[in-house]
């Protein structure tokens, strides 16, 4: 018997995003937070740097706003930026509340006060911070205060197939509206259906398409997916931000060097110990990541380097243990001590600025489906994300998506009885193989052909396989049973090819997309969002009707 469960809210995602929805709509609503595993299975766990709000005296909105419009290329959306940015000193407050153990200082007036750190792209410090793990923090405090919450219910270990709507459902009436999902309980392998009013999803973001990411396992872009397959837009999916500083070691997996170290005095070096982002740009190591990201790429490959070097060795040990123990103590645990010596740094993929299109609201495309936090494209960021501004995004748009839903009347679930997931069709797969020779495929041509530096021949490329791939997976998908390895292949083929289709449509150079053919800003005719609509998929694209 197929088990279906009930709730006012559907949360996909429990990281700092859905958790703080949760918080927000609770005590009004019934809320699921269905999430891949524990509050690791997302970025928010290990985001290091901080939260960027203004409250700073000498600091204003309108510098935060204008910094932020300046680093996305002049395709962030100014009434998003002001919204966020306006929004920012509030949440901060009430992360406050919940007691989020932020880094404090005195002051010489003998008052504490936050410890705020600085970024690239940021004129002033408005960095608030809990040392160098401010996404454990966060992430703690948050999950705490859920798990006491009696109307707050988590579902662990469940992997989100795919979003039931309306229309997948062949009822015709306008609009198309969504009213659950079919969810893999990892635990016994079967798929569950969750019906809930209000869907939302906070999936986090897509770096896991690239073979180096500073992202754990869960960033597969599912909720993209997902949202695609149900009829949303998707926009921007061509701006992949790699960021400039993840620790280079062969047995370290995706652990990222915070830009905070570059923010309290952190110099850049060639392997000859020489500076060099002075060349690049007149900020040098402030520079907005995707300059710096760029510069370094440019030098490696100048010099066939495998690496370049990150110095903050000539801060005293006091000052590094205490602002950057988390990075201290993980280097140690790889021979670096950086107290002493420079760490070894290669970009990795780390952010995806596009996502699914929402407005101030968090409203997607399709009725009662919303997006926010990474998954999301909300027109903060533009081309270029600048640093801390994401963390402040999936608080504020939390909040905005809690104040919708609460103005929205709580309308009976929907009446008509859901087609629960049917298995009658598959089998056991006898080539596992298949899949994670195909995840490892994918990873690495999207790494060499869709990375910091792009040109037509490599996009053309990587279409083509990204096609035959999708066929393979296609495939597979419709004749064996499914598996969260499975899932989260299918999304990233159909995410990869999102992000090659922008790329191709962005004929010029900007931000986050860098193009050997055509080098350069192109304002007259490329200043705008790349949309891309379900309707325009390319053959190999289809929307598959729900088994
Ligand atoms: P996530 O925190 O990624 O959470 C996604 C959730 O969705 C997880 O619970 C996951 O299990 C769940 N999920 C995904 N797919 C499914 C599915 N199919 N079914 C069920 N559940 C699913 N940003 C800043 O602003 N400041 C920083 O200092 C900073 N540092 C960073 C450091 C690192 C190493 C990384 C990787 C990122 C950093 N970022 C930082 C970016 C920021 O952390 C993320 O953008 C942000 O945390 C995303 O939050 P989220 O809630 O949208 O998603
Ligand atoms: C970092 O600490 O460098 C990450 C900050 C961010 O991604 O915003």
């Amino acid at each position: 018997m197929a088990i279906t469960y009930r709730h006012d809210v559907l949360i996909i995602g429990g990281g700092a995003a859905g958790l703080s929805l949760a918080l927000r709509i609770a005590d009004s609503h019934s809320v699921a937070i269905i999430s891949k595993g524990s509050s690791k299975s997302g970025s928010t766990y290990f985001a290091q740097g901080g939260m960027s709000a203004v409250l700073n005296n000498e600091d204003s909105i309108e510098s935060h706003i204008a910094d932020t419009l300046n680093v996305g290329g002049s395709l962030a959306d100014k009434e998003t930026v002001t919204f966020t940015v306006e929004r920012g000193p509030e949440n901060i407050r009430w992360l406050q509340e919940l007691g989020v153990p932020f880094s404090s200082e005195i002051f010489k007036s003998g008052k504490r006060q936050l410890h705020l750190t600085r970024e690239g792209g940021h004129t002033h410090r408005r960095v608030v911070h809990a040392a160098d793990s401010t996404g454990k923090a966060l992430s703690e405090t948050l999950e705490n205060h859920a798990r006491h919450h009696d109307n707050i219910t988590f579902y662990e270990h469940h992997n989100a197939i795919d979003l039931i709507t309306t229309e997948k459902q062949g009822e015709t009436a306008n609009p198309n509206t969504c009213i659950g999902a079919y969810v893999l309980n990892k635990k016994n392998d079967r798929v569950e259906t969750f019906q809930a009013r209000f869907v939302v999803l906070a999936t986090g973001g897509a770096s896991k398409v690239y073979l180096y990411t500073s992202n754990p396992d869960g960033s597969t872009g599912d909720g993209i997916a997902m949202a695609w397959r149900a009829g949303c837009s998707i926009t921007n999916m061509e701006f992949n931000q790699f960021h400039p500083t993840c620790l280079y070691h062969p047995d370290a997996k995706s652990f990222l060097i915070s830009e905070a170290v570059r923010g309290e005095g952190g110099k850049l070096l060639l392997p000859d110990g020489k500076q060099f982002m002075h060349r690049f740009d007149e900020r040098a190591e402030l520079a907005p990541r995707d300059i710096v990201a760029r510069a370094i790429d440019h030098e490696m490959k100048r010099l066939g380097a495998s690496c370049l070097y990150l110095d903050i060795s000539h801060r005293s040990p006091a000052f590094i243990a205490s602002h950057f123990p988390t990075i201290h103590q993980r280097c140690l645990q790889f021979g670096i001590d950086i107290t002493k010596e420079p760490i070894p740094i290669v970009p990795a993929a780390h952010y995806t600025c596009g996502g699914v299109s929402t407005d101030l609201n968090g409203r997607t495309d399709v009725s009662h489906l919303y997006a926010i936090g990474e998954t999301a494209h909300t027109g903060l960021h533009g081309s270029n994300r600048m640093a801390s501004n994401s963390l402040l995004e999936c608080l504020v748009f939390a909040q905005a998506t809690a104040e919708h839903i609460s103005t929205q009347v709580k309308s009976p679930h929907h009446h008509k009885e859901i087609s629960s997931w049917d298995e009658s069709q598959v089998t056991d797969s006898d080539e596992e193989v298949v899949i994670s020779h195909n995840w490892d495929e994918l990873r690495r041509f999207m790494w060499d052909y869709v990375g910091i530096v792009r040109t037509n021949k490599r996009l053309e490329r990587a279409m083509h396989r990204a096609s035959l791939l999708q066929q393979e997976i296609d495939e597979y998908y419709s004749n064996f049973r499914i598996s969260s390895d499975l899932i989260e292949l299918r999304n990233l083929a159909l995410v990869s090819e999102l992000i090659i289709r922008s790329a191709m449509l962005r004929k010029e150079s900007r931000g986050l997309h860098y193009s050997l053919d055509y080098p350069v800003k192109d304002n007259a005719s490329m200043a705008r969002n790349t949309v891309l609509k379900p309707q325009q998929q390319s053959s190999t694209a289809k929307i598959k009707i729900i088994k």
